[in-house]
């Protein structure tokens, strides 16, 4: 018997109460939050969207193996059982424990970047860009055409132009690529993943010209699971083996463990080649910690080791991606723009859309990030032009491919009437919606100005 609901896989042993707030204090508390839903208060979020990464609810047999945790500064337990697991998931012979992923891109990419080096990737996402132009090399996204067009139903959205790749590296020269990075699920492009055909385009390329070829893997047991469903010879593969076979391809990877690792804390950096392990081992002691802990505590580690094998549990997998796809169809009958199909780990929206009367300099992401938080208490995050945007040389605004809105799912934290309410709130999304104004950023920092930056409503 088959039945049409799909029952999230667990039981709820201990819960987290949420504060519920009036419209009225929300207005204050996005006021005094400078329209910017990072500044906001936990407390004051009912629904919170703003990212899956470090959000997930831990098991029981996570919280079991914490007990476990071996704090010893070298040689502790706990990182040999982490090491073991993401060996046996990597087929990497080298692996150096990092506190998230981005200290594995400021280790690898770092040292692998430098003013004259190009990194080239489907799209990086905005912390490894940020590492690649810290370290004065440049980052290219050549996501595939499929890519730019939100609802263009295509399964593999998140695949690499591998044609551009190989345009690129000869226009650039071999030997100043700094590396190709593949992301998995491809994040900042609307969490869409890539095929195993395009994985292995990628590979032959840049075998070709002897360029290093990594996968941010933060989110490949997703990819792993759209493969399975999606491409011809992979449906009887375990979704594991699926993920064994994409890292087999690669010549190292970068994780941030927060996501598909289903911890709260973690990430590493794996590769093949001792040589790239000794350097980024000098730079992990000096910067995270020693190579036995890097900047995790044993406990983490513990959690991290079964969090990796708990995401391949097909019953997990299924109901991760379908209820994804649930709020996102749901949305998508009630007319909301938004890309299709529905990604992994997150619907993102295409505000550009929903506002057609907000023009790109006034942001009308961050116009729809504030609204859903006034309305209905959701924090989601902007994709667009406050995240991407840039000015030329004479000051001149530059937007960023697309105006986009995430809501980001934490893993197995909301249930299914969580998500009917934010179903609800888009219903009423739709109320005067020609009436909502665009923003201005009053202050903004360097990097990263999504995190900090100070907007006015127009
Ligand atoms: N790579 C990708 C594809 C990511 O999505 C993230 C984080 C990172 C690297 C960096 O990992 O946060 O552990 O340092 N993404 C989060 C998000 C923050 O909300 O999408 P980190």
């Amino acid at each position: 018997m088959t039945f049409k609901t799909i029952i999230e896989p667990f039981k709820i042993k201990e819960i987290e109460p949420i504060n519920v707030t009036t419209e009225e204090e929300r207005v204050k508390y996005l006021k005094d939050a400078f329209y910017n839903p990072f500044k906001l208060k936990s407390e004051h979020v009912l629904i919170d969207f703003l990212t899956d990464s470090g959000t997930s609810a831990m098991s029981s047999r996570q919280w079991a193996a914490m007990m476990e945790g071996d704090e010893a500064y070298a040689g502790s337990r706990s990182w040999l059982k982490m090491e073991a697991v993401i060996k046996d998931l990597t087929g990497f012979e080298h692996i150096l424990p990092t506190h998230q992923g981005r200290a594995a891109e400021r280790i690898l990419y770092g040292y692998l970047g430098g003013k004259g080096k190009v990194f080239i990737s489907n799209t990086h996402f905005d912390t490894t860009r940020a590492n690649i132009e810290f370290s004065g090399a440049e980052a290219i996204d050549i996501p595939v055409e499929e890519a730019k067009h939100p609802m263009l139903d295509h399964p593999f959205k998140g695949n690499m132009d591998v044609k551009e790749l190989e345009r690129l590296i000869n226009h650039y020269g071999p030997e100043n690529i700094g590396g190709v990075i593949l992301t998995v699920t491809n994040n900042s492009g609307g969490g869409q993943p890539v095929s195993m055909k395009n994985a292995k385009d990628v590979k032959q390329v840049c075998n070709k010209y002897k360029v290093n070829y990594f996968l941010d893997c933060c989110r490949i047991a997703e990819n792993a699971y759209f493969i399975n469903h999606r491409e011809t010879g992979y449906e009887k593969k375990t979704y594991k083996e699926i993920a064994q076979e994409m890292f087999s391809l690669s010549d190292g990877c970068v994780m941030s463990a927060k996501k598909d690792g289903l911890v709260n804390m973690g990430g590493f950096l794996a590769v093949k080649d001792k040589a790239l392990s000794d350097a980024c081992t000098n730079l992990l002691i000096i910067t995270e910690g020693f190579a036995t802990y890097g900047g995790l505590s044993g406990r983490s580690m513990e959690a991290i080791a079964v969090g990796l094998e708990e995401v391949f549990e097909p019953d997990y997998l299924k109901y991760r991606i379908r209820s994804t796809a649930y709020l996102g169809e749901k949305l998508y009958k009630m007319g909301v723009p938004l890309i299709y199909p529905i990604g992994g780990h997150a619907v993102y929206i295409d505000a550009r859309a929903f506002y057609p009367q907000i023009p790109v300099e006034q942001y009308p992401g961050q116009a729809m990030v504030c609204e859903l938080y006034l309305k209905g208490g959701i924090r989601s995050v902007e994709i667009g032009s406050v995240m991407f945007g840039k000015k030329d040389k004479d000051g001149k605004f530059i937007p960023a491919p697309n105006e986009l809105v995430r809501l980001a799912i934490p893993r197995r934290v909301y249930t299914q009437s969580h998500i009917e309410y934010v179903i609800e709130v888009f219903e009423k999304m739709f109320e005067g919606k020609e009436n909502v104004k665009g923003m201005k950023i009053i202050e903004e920092p360097e990097f990263l100005r999504h995190f900090t930056a100070k907007f006015e409503r127009l």
